[in-house]
């Protein structure tokens, strides 16, 4: 499905990911774009800077997300040298190109864009006027996005299911240009979910949020893991009691890591009455830091060297550019009247 196709991911740097973003859904992202490129596709990969300075007001906070969310793909096996990988804010043609989407954006998609909404929603609750605290940057942020995708000529944008509305809105905005001209100006994406992907429950087995704080630390050391693993909650059934695995947070969280083979294992001892909650909670702890070991590893090298990691994303953007810079040159061209030239 792949085959030769622009696959282009997003990712926001907001937040200190942890076990569960990266399962559920770095890892995955990662997998995608090394399939795309084994299909003779292209893979960009970027963080989306300006799209973070909406919440984040903080440059020393956000600079370390930066950091952070940038070495993480890289430890995570994103390779530099075969998928495009940049910042946002170092492709200046994003900007002149979301000013020409704007006016091809009905004001009225925005209005129902859902982070939007949700947050029209949450000021409703608190009794407050409805755009209370609401900047335009999280107000146009589907426009900013849709640039981010049609910028590369992206022909499918994996995402989360809340995700789907800004692809949609991404197409809308590219067919009713492409519409206007009657010309392919620009290429029309599509939207893919993973369905593979589990969602990874935390330790009191609502889904694992930060906002929530029941997360497993990611590259964390290996107590602060422990500590967390230690603290999923159980009840106070003794060993013996066979007990049906489904029903312990444990084992739902290890199938998110574990082999056939070693769920299995945990799956006929629970059934079994021959392992307790001690033992299956150090089975979870050695999968989690077999899991991230090397990651980690990876992980602290890029932090300690970010001038490297810098280096990369410099070259990345370099990659990048020339097709930001063509398809503002397209949607230039036909606005000021210098001609229509289809992308191919
Ligand atoms: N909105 C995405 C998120 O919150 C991040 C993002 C910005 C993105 N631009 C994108 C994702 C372009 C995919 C494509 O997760």
């Amino acid at each position: 499905m792949f085959d030769k196709k622009v696959i282009l991911t997003g990712v926001k740097p907001t937040g200190t990911p942890h076990l569960g973003n990266y399962l559920g859904a770095i890892k995955p992202a990662i997998k995608l774009g090394h399939e795309a490129l084994a299909a003779g596709g292209k893979h960009y990969m970027f963080i989306a800077d300006y799209h973070a300075i909406n919440a984040e007001k903080d440059p020393n906070i956000l600079s370390q997300k930066l950091k952070e969310i940038a070495c993480i793909y890289l430890a995570g096996g994103l390779d530099p040298k075969k998928s495009v990988f940049y910042r946002q804010s170092d492709i200046p043609e994003i900007h002149e190109i979301t000013t020409i989407l704007y006016a091809y954006t009905p004001k009225g998609f925005m209005n129902k864009a859902h982070a939007y909404k949700a947050a029209v929603d949450k000021n409703r609750e608190a009794q407050k006027p409805d755009d209370d605290g609401i900047n335009m940057g999280l107000y146009t942020y589907p426009t900013l996005m849709a640039t981010d995708i049609l910028a590369f000529n992206t022909d499918i944008v994996p995402v989360g299911k809340d995700q789907v509305q800004h692809v949609e809105i991404a197409r809308d905005i590219a067919g009713a240009i492409n519409a206007h001209y009657n010309c392919k100006l620009l290429h029309l994406p599509t939207y893919y979910i993973d369905e593979h992907v589990a969602v990874v429950p935390g330790i009191d087995g609502r889904k694992m949020s930060k906002s929530y704080g029941n997360v497993i630390p990611l590259f964390d050391d290996d107590k602060a893991i422990k500590k967390a693993i230690f603290s999923i909650k159980t009840d106070s059934r003794p060993m013996e009691e066979p007990k049906n695995p489904d029903e312990i947070l444990v084992y739902e969280i290890y199938k998110s890591i574990a082999t056939e083979e070693q769920l299995k294992e945990m799956g006929d001892g629970l059934r079994q009455g021959k392992l307790g909650y001690g033992n299956i909670k150090n089975m979870l702890l050695d999968a989690v830091i077999n899991e991230i070991k090397d990651a980690r590893e990876k992980y602290n090298y890029y932090m300690a060297h970010f001038d490297e990691v810098e280096e990369m994303l410099q070259e990345g953007a370099s990659k990048a550019r020339p097709t930001a810079q063509a398809t503002l040159k397209r949607l230039k061209d036909a606005v000021f009247g210098k001609g229509l030239n289809p992308f191919e």
